[in-house]
């Protein structure tokens, strides 16, 4: 009986939920398995013997979860097997969720993580500390959400160096870049138009100015190519100052102009870049798209959603099988 603690109950947890309520599809991966906490910033549901996540997340559709322990009251008195990490990012201090990671892997116990502040800060350490206690530190969902990515290139591409990683990571900032490829829009109206339609969040300068690109850059850097890179690593331009004038010049020559992340031997950077028209990483709307440079395999390209509810917690669950599954290659 596999024991899991789901810590974030927003978008992502509850997604991660839904997906572990449907038990006859997931048991055909992992066994039998049972969640014996969830939590929110307020509250928690708890119990050893499982507790029901359609109720967990009927009380959160009505708000908070109800008062209860705290995350690091759960990890210190409960027994979970793995934990899902699911707090929101903070790139600058990596909390609440490093707390939360180090705290789980120092008591044996496998984490799987949609959070980059964690990674982001302090990936040298976790990963470390990780194999020092044995146990499995996943973050497929922190980088191209419902894209396959760390373990294609960690596995799938094993025996290859990887000679760079380059491509859209940002979901944001490519519908907004995609709609002025079509539409010859300003950057501020499709920005004010898409935060009325809840398209992008009301914050949106994390993505807009390349900082949640680097942020993922420097887990790709870090946990595929075997960098030691840091954020500051990270040379970064945002798509703020693009005029509908430049991508007029481009697409006279048949090129267009999308955000991208690289990381190579060279260094990291984020840039708005011209591509040809018909790149394959050219995508439209929110869709991410990575191109793995290697030198057996040579251009591997990947493209899906780097987002989203259900998405990302299809990557969680990725990581769930990949520790304790019976995946399709058995
Ligand atoms: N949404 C996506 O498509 C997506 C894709 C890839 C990665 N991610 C990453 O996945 C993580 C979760 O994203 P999300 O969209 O689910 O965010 P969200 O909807 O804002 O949910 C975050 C959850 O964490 C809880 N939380 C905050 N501080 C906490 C604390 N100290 N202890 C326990 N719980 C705490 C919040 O509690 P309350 O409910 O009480 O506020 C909320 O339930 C983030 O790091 C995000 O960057 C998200």
């Amino acid at each position: 009986m596999i024991r899991i603690a789901i810590f974030g109950f927003g978008a992502v947890g509850q997604g991660v939920a839904e997906i572990l309520m449907q038990r006859e599809r997931i048991e055909r991966w992992i066994g039998r398995y049972e969640v014996v906490a969830v939590a929110d910033s307020r509250g928690s549901l708890c119990s050893e013997d499982g507790i029901s996540l359609k109720e967990a997340i009927e009380v959160k559709k009505r708000g908070s979860l109800p008062e209860g322990k705290s995350v690091m009251e759960i990890i210190e008195s409960m027994d979970f097997d793995v934990a899902i990490e699911a707090t929101p990012t903070n790139i600058e201090t990596g909390e609440p969720g490093l707390s939360h990671i180090r705290a789980c892997l120092n008591k044996g116990s496998h984490v799987i993580t949609s959070n980059k502040g964690p990674l982001v800060v302090a990936y040298k350490e976790l990963a470390e500390l990780a194999k020092k206690k044995n146990v499995k530190l996943a973050f497929e969902a922190t980088v191209g959400g419902a894209m396959p990515l760390i373990k294609l290139a960690k596995r799938d591409l094993a025996g290859n160096e990887i000679i760079s990683i380059k491509g859209i990571l940002n979901g944001t900032c490519n519908y907004i870049l995609s709609r002025m490829e079509q539409e010859r829009l300003s950057y501020q109206q499709i920005l004010a138009e898409a935060k009325e339609l809840k398209i992008v969040e009301a914050n949106a300068s994390y993505d807009v100015e390349g900082i949640d690109s680097a942020a993922k850059l420097v887990i790709l850097a870090n946990a595929v190519m075997e960098m030691d890179a840091t954020f500051n690593d990270v040379e970064i331009v945002g798509i703020t100052s693009i005029t509908p004038e430049a991508f007029e010049i481009a697409m006279e020559k048949g090129y267009t102009i999308r955000l991208i992340a690289e990381a190579s031997r060279d260094g990291l950077r984020v840039s708005p870049r011209l591509l040809p028209l018909h790149h394959p990483l050219a995508v439209r709307g929110t869709l991410n798209a990575v191109l793995i440079q290697t030198d057996l395999a040579r251009e591997v390209f990947v493209i899906g959603r780097g987002a989203g509810k259900i998405e990302t917690a299809s990557a969680i669950i990725s990581d769930l099988v990949d520790i304790y599954g019976n995946d399709r290659t058995n």
